[in-house]
């Protein structure tokens, strides 16, 4: 029988620990989430954050801008959300309007409130195993990994895609694992060789069942962050995932896999930064 690695409970269970912690804070956390433009999958994105700040009794603020804002301005209204002592965690939604430097903006943000974990400080640190708040998704497929209940140390996992916000910080992380990690991304030419001789599979390239099921391992982990909208509508992730069940001990689901997981991390980071900026533990 092959483990859906079901991301919606655990996400459920992730805030709910979260939502009993800060009942005993002196203020509450403040998540500040900055949205340029009107991208509609962002869109959706950046309300499912505010609906899971409020309902674990987060300060929420969303800033819209429009698509057309200056870089100088995006960064200003990043600069004010570093000064304002309300908000613990700052988030710019990517990918930015065309247009806009998206790494510059993400490096005005305060390396304290930095739940994203993607400033340079941050990634810097993670890079050498001391990370103070790790990315979102990536500390998520972590979480995953773990509910598989596999020791990872010593083996195989290949991470599919290099991005800033997942595939690098990805790797990073499953090495710290003891994981030996192969990276391949758009000009990779032996995927299928690399995915088939791995134990643990991260696919992360934002390409629709670029994986396909008969390349997986026995018993390999798999976890799909990919979600692509086909076009009659329905969403898929990189992985064919039904394909994929036949050999893999445990798989995420599209959606409700890692997508959860990256809002509960969002809301975990957000909680410790909050801690860390009250001076209190975080438990
Ligand atoms: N766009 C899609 N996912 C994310 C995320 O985790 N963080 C940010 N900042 N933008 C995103």
């Amino acid at each position: 029988m092959t483990q859906i690695l079901d991301g919606r409970t655990l996400a459920r269970t992730c805030n709910k620990a979260v939502k009993v912690k800060v009942e005993s804070l002196a203020r509450p956390p403040g998540l500040a989430v900055v949205m340029v433009g009107n991208d509609p999958a962002s869109a959706v994105y950046v309300k499912r954050k505010g609906v899971v700040a409020d309902r674990l009794g987060f300060v929420h603020r969303q800033i819209d801008l429009p698509a057309d804002t200056s870089q100088a301005k995006v960064e200003e209204v990043v600069r004010s959300l570093n000064d304002d002592d309300a908000i613990d965690g700052i988030l710019v939604q990517l990918p930015l309007p065309k247009g806009l430097d998206s790494a510059a903006v993400v490096d005005c943000v305060s390396p304290d409130k930095d739940v994203d974990g993607l400033t340079i400080r941050s990634i810097g640190y993670l890079a050498q195993g001391r990370q103070l708040l790790a990315p979102c998704t990536p500390w998520g497929v972590m979480k995953l990994l773990a509910l598989a209940d596999v020791n990872l140390s010593g083996k195989s996992a290949v991470v599919i895609g290099r991005s800033n916000m997942v595939g690098r910080p990805m790797a990073m992380l499953l090495e710290q694992a003891n994981c030996t990690v192969t990276v391949c991304h758009s000009r990779t030419t032996n995927l299928e060789e690399v995915v088939r001789r791995s134990d643990v599979v991260v696919a992360a390239i934002g390409q629709p069942k670029v994986v396909q099921g008969s390349w997986i391992k026995p018993g390999a982990l798999v976890i799909d962050v990919g979600i692509n909208r086909l076009d009659d509508g329905s969403l898929c992730g990189d992985v064919d995932t039904e394909a994929a069940s036949v050999n893999a001990a445990a798989i995420t689901p599209v959606p409700g896999g890692v997508g959860p997981m990256t809002i509960a991390m969002l809301m975990e980071n957000t909680y410790k930064a909050s801690c860390a900026r009250q001076g209190v533990s975080a438990g």
